[in-house]
């Protein structure tokens, strides 16, 4: 039967029923499994929220524990992806270089590819845990000319991180709680966002069976766009393009209006949000009280402190019910962390990734059929075959 009407972007079409995180665009309510988003960036760290998105409950101490432990047992990533990291050029872009070595990972993992029972599942999802951070640190490596090295298996997940991300040629790493916090609550912020642009990439590559490792590549591909994740990168590029500029915030709040120019505000503007971006509230805040800890004074934090103002109370803005979103503020804290702004979209996906695992294991638990969608064919009719030489 021909389809008679089609939903671009889909706007308005549900793909799936889900239990993982609940959104009220209206209201500006994000919740995961429940628990509020406020709440978590408060009280969890990633990883329990990690548990709690993939498994449905925040775990206790032992289950904890065990997740954590079996996670660093499959940390480690084969010496030949090295060779794969060495070949491409140091200019790659990280969200490129994070795509294909998760992809490159299905070669070294095979049994991570057709996974039906839960434990079988349950075993890919530790091991893409355990290996996904020490990638996006070689991804950052790389373009830094640093030794690729493994993590430190008495730290906690984030803390590894940061160390496998920042510790010097002779293994110095200066641990700073302040940082550590902070990434943490970014990363929690960023943890899952249901029917998102790589959420449903995950779920409709997944839903063919492909295999977890391809489903996140895929992901990540999704994720790298300016309109996506690559927002945060965009941001930042965009502030210090105004500061250059002269820091004339209004010249730029014209161009973003204006409808024969192509340029937008970045980290504005949400499909769902219409009221405000919860997550954006607390990065504002958050913002502010890291630079302050760490004594790093941003002067692209006032620019977009004076360019959020003036959309709050421009009619553009406000008709288009349009409002910072999760990427305008999180860029000058990875900043002032010491991110490179290159990396700023991987961190996206670090903090993404608990989100696809627990979308995709839910999709597969549920029995989904494989995701495809119907068109509106709008091309010639039937035609006769034209030989070349009447073309
Ligand atoms: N600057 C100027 N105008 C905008 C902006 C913006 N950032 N965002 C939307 N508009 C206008 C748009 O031109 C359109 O106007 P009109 O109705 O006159 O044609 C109207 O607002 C609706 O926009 P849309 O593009 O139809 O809305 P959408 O739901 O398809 O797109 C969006 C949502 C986030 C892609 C878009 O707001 C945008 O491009 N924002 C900038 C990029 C950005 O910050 N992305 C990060 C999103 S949050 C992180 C994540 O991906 O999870």
């Amino acid at each position: 039967k021909g389809v008679t009407t089609i939903d671009p972007g889909y706007k308005n079409t549900g793909s799936c029923e889900s239990a993982i995180t609940f959104l009220n665009g209206e209201e500006g309510i994000l919740r995961y499994r429940g628990y509020s988003i406020e709440e978590l960036a408060e009280k969890a760290d990633f990883l329990e929220v990690a548990y709690l998105l993939i498994f449905g409950e925040l775990p206790n101490t032992d289950q904890l524990e065990k997740f954590h432990a079996d996670i660093k047992k499959n940390s480690h990533v084969d010496e030949d992806v090295k060779k794969i990291v060495d070949g491409f050029p140091k200019s790659a872009h990280p969200m490129g270089v994070l795509s294909s070595l998760t992809s490159a990972l299905i070669a070294f993992n095979p049994s991570s590819v057709n996974v039906d029972s839960e434990e079988e599942m349950y075993n890919a999802i530790v091991r893409i845990l355990g290996k996904f951070p020490v990638l996006t640190a070689w991804a950052h490596r790389k373009r830094a000319g640093l030794p690729l090295e493994y993590g430190d298996d008495s730290l906690g997940y984030v803390e590894n991180f940061l160390k496998m991300m920042f510790k010097s040629p002779s293994g110095e790493y200066v641990s700073n709680p302040v940082i550590t916090e902070a990434m943490d609550k970014l990363l929690i912020l960023h943890a899952d966002h249901e029917q998102n642009c790589s959420t449903s990439t995950v779920r409709i590559v997944g839903s063919s069976h492909a295999g977890l490792f391809a489903s996140i590549s895929a992901g990540i591909s999704a994720l790298w766009g300016p309109l996506h994740g690559g927002a945060n990168q965009a941001v930042i590029e965009m502030l210090e393009g105004i500061k250059e500029d002269g820091g004339d915030t209004k010249k730029y709040m014209a161009k973003a209006k204006d409808k024969s120019d192509p340029f937008r505000l970045m980290g504005f503007g949400h499909r769902v949000y219409k009221n405000f971006d919860p997550r954006a509230r607390i990065i504002k805040k958050a913002a502010d009280e890291v630079l302050n800890d760490l004594g790093v004074d941003d002067p692209v934090l006032d620019i977009a402190k004076g360019l959020e103002k003036e959309a709050l109370e421009d009619q553009y803005f406000v008709d288009r019910k349009l409002y910072p979103n999760v990427d305008f503020y999180s860029g000058i804290i990875y900043r002032s962390l010491g991110i490179p702004v290159e990396m700023f979209t991987a961190m996206f996906a670090l903090g993404r990734l608990p989100g696809w695992i627990a979308q995709w294991r839910e999709m597969r638990l549920r029995k989904e059929p494989i995701g495809r969608p119907r068109q509106i064919y709008i091309g010639e009719t039937h035609r006769p075959f034209k030989d070349i030489e009447y073309r």
